[in-house]
């Protein structure tokens, strides 16, 4: 989707996933892909079709994310998809950030929260669910650290969700 939300929480800024972008994201989503339900190798033409079709499908974000001391170097990617406007809910993942370029620890959680924010104050989500494989402790405590909770467990991963009520006691709007 071609959108233009922007948003800053905590040291990251989430930007509008740009194409100048899409190579480095590929190539860092490659070294993660173990950790996504997807997860065969993305070859550069692949991407650009991706990102073709990406721009044209209504209700997918994708936002690059770096950090706010440095806005200039793109150091990882996250998105929100798969909208229920009925619900109001939608779906939080594709997050991935660098950790070879990244200067501090942590920013996973600041680019969560930064997501789920944009997710319920700018589009007026209540709850945003997502699927974890059971193994990926990093992003299950960052996960957990923002507010998500398991509602289920299917064939090696949590499904957790998010309720905006708990994330305003949390984060304060
Ligand atoms: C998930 C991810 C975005 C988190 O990034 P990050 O914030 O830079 O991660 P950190 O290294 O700060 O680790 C996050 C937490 O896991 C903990 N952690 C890191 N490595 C760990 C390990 N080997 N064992 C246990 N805990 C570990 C950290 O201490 C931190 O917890 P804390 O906040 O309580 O201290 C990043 O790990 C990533 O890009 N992973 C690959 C892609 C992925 O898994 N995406 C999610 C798909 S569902």
């Amino acid at each position: 989707m071609n959108h233009r939300l922007t948003k800053c929480f905590g040291r990251v800024i989430l930007r509008p996933l740009a194409e100048k972008d899409v190579e480095l994201l590929r190539l860092l989503r490659n070294r993660e892909r173990k950790w996504f339900i997807y997860s065969e190798e993305i070859d550069q033409k692949t991407q650009q079709l991706w990102f073709k079709k990406y721009l044209k499908t209504e209700d997918d974000y994708m936002f690059s994310v770096s950090e706010v001391k440095r806005p200039d170097l793109i150091i990882g990617m996250v998105g929100l998809y798969n909208f229920n406007n009925m619900e109001k809910t939608c779906e939080f993942g594709r997050i991935v950030i660098d950790q070879d370029t990244r200067t501090e620890k942590g920013l996973g959680f600041d680019t969560t929260v930064c997501a789920c924010k944009i997710g319920f104050e700018i589009l007026g989500m209540q709850r945003i669910i997502l699927e974890v494989f059971m193994d990926n402790i990093r992003a299950m405590k960052t996960y957990q650290k923002t507010g998500f909770i398991t509602y289920a467990k299917v064939n090696g991963m949590l499904k957790m969700e998010l309720i905006t009520d708990k994330f305003i006691i949390k984060h304060s709007l």
